[in-house]
């Protein structure tokens, strides 16, 4: 195993959030490849304006990439970002029930294992100029939040240290990366449906709160739920639930 040539790494001590550091450097013109990588931040950022605890011993880090293409686009690499540290946590943990929960999520036994932030710059002529993957995966340690309950590497028996965990991890990015830009989304798409847990959902948005069952990803990446009604909603952001 070894981290492919694409990728620079900056190990840091401590940092405020590596997504953040980041953007910095795409700001200053760093060429794509970076990947900035802390052993502890003191202002993690999750989704939706959340804070991400970061103790030592987890996995932090932000990888830069210049995909030019439109923003729409890249909220795919949402899927590209899932399916890499899938196939990580499978590596680690062969016989474990693993399984992709959208948008972003990659749950063991049913516990949320990692988290997911994708930044990107205003776009300039109808392409974004830089996106930032930000990637947190629960090594040692994992948070007590009764909303979503999560799990770490260590608390489901894996035997892994972080340089390999983030190896693999940049592996699987630079493969599913590939294949979205030579295969297109159709294929992630496949990829991503085969690993993802099905069922009952409950969809809390902005202004509503949607009960479906979980139909599948439209080509843009949105959820696709069937209604009660026998309607259809296909939903671009949002919180979702799996009911028991
Ligand atoms: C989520 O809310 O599920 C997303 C969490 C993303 C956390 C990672 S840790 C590395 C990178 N730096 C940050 O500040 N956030 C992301």
């Amino acid at each position: 195993m070894a981290i492919p040539a694409f990728f620079r790494v900056q190990r840091l001590p401590e940092t405020a959030s590596t997504n953040d550091d980041a953007k910095r450097a795409a700001d200053a013109r760093e060429a794509e490849g970076l990947v900035i990588q802390a052993l502890r931040q003191t202002a993690g950022k999750g989704r939706q304006g959340r804070a991400w605890d970061s103790p030592e011993g987890n996995l932090y880090m932000s990888v830069l990439l210049r995909p030019r293409c439109p923003p729409q686009e890249a909220g795919l690499y949402t899927f590209v970002t899932s399916l890499a540290v899938y196939d990580a946590v499978r590596e680690y943990l062969p016989d474990a029930d693993i399984a992709l929960k959208w948008p972003n999520d990659v749950l063991v036994n049913g516990k949320k294992i990692c988290g997911i932030l994708l930044e990107a710059a205003p776009v300039k002529n109808g392409l974004v100029e830089w996106l930032v993957i930000g990637i947190g995966i629960n090594v040692a340690h994992f948070p007590d939040n009764p909303l979503y309950p999560a799990t770490s590497l260590a608390q489901e028996g894996a035997n892994t240290e972080l340089s390999e965990t983030l190896e693999a991890l940049l592996e699987g990015l630079y493969g599913w990366r590939k294949i979205l830009r030579t295969e297109g989304f159709a294929s992630i798409r496949k990829a991503w449906l085969e690993r993802a847990k099905k069922g009952p959902i409950e969809a809390r948005l902005p202004n509503e709160t949607i009960k479906g069952e979980f139909k599948g990803l439209d080509e843009h990446g949105r959820l696709i739920l069937n209604l009660l009604d026998g309607s259809e909603k296909a939903i671009a952001a949002g919180d979702v639930f799996f009911q028991a």
